[in-house]
């Protein structure tokens, strides 16, 4: 059988579950993104309708990748930090297949972190320094999402959200939802994170840095007051890295 040149994917936020087509060649969306707000509370259950709702308007039957933002070992969801406790445990690959099932035949499906899935994403369609040598990706929104990757392959659910910083996570100090909600100015915030880089640069020692998530569209607002002395630039991708990493991992049969 040739190979699948579109795909889709859905990312799940903490606000929002967004879904795409996607051009597999070239990484760039097909149509229109389709957002529906996350329903309070998250659970498993209740995401999962609203990304068959979303499937059904995108009149999408064909397999999908799908992004949780937690830990996901072996299809399990094993963490929870901004979506419902009653994920943990979860097999998420059997949640959707079932519940996404098209005339009574489970969907092919691959679930993954949403920062692996940026990170794949950009090492196969973004900037080529991305697949070359060590590399962290970081993605800045609700929490902090990480993505280890040596040579375009990736060291799935590493969570540099939640360092310990020096006294709380990383992400509770220095996501861009922290930003937004201290009412930070992109100096003051963008100090935050060249602390927070700095202790990733001292343990992880990655050749380069790529920065991630709604506020990279901006980083020539922030970027220029970063201190850490190692190369970084901002994703190509940004906020359709998730999407995109989604549908090329169900695609390539990626299955953390
Ligand atoms: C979660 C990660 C996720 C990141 C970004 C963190 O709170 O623990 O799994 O990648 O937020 O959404």
């Amino acid at each position: 059988m040739a190979e699948a040149t579109t795909g889709f994917g859905v990312d799940i936020g903490g606000s929002g579950i967004k879904g795409a087509r996607v051009d597999l060649v070239t990484g760039e969306f097909i149509g229109e993104r389709i957002k529906i707000l996350t329903p309070q509370p998250a659970t498993p259950e209740a995401v999962s309708d609203v990304v068959a709702e979303l499937l059904a308007q995108a009149e999408w039957e064909g397999p999908v990748g799908i992004t949780v933002p937690a830990v996901v070992q072996n299809q399990i969801a094993r963490s929870a930090a901004n979506i419902d406790p009653s994920w943990i445990g979860t097999d998420c690959a059997e949640l959707f297949a079932n519940r996404l099932a098209v005339n009574g035949v489970p969907r092919s499906v691959a679930v993954l972190n949403d920062a692996d899935a940026a990170g794949l994403a950009e090492a196969a369609y973004g900037d080529p320094r991305v697949r070359d040598g060590a590399v962290l990706l970081l993605t800045f929104g609700t929490g902090i999402g990480s993505a280890l990757m040596v040579n375009g392959v990736l060291y799935p659910n590493s969570e540099l959200g939640h360092l310990l910083f020096p006294a709380m996570d990383a992400e509770h100090w220095a996501s861009s939802a922290v930003k937004e909600r201290e009412d930070l100015s992109y100096r003051e915030w963008a100090r935050r994170v060249s602390r927070v880089l700095e202790e990733y640069l001292r343990i992880l020692n990655p050749q380069r840095i790529v920065v991630g998530g709604g506020v990279s569209r901006k980083y020539e607002k922030w970027g220029p007051f970063l201190t850490v002395d190692a190369e970084v630039f901002p994703a190509v991708l940004r906020n359709r890295a998730g999407i995109v990493g989604a549908a090329a991992a169900v695609r390539d049969g990626v299955r953390p």
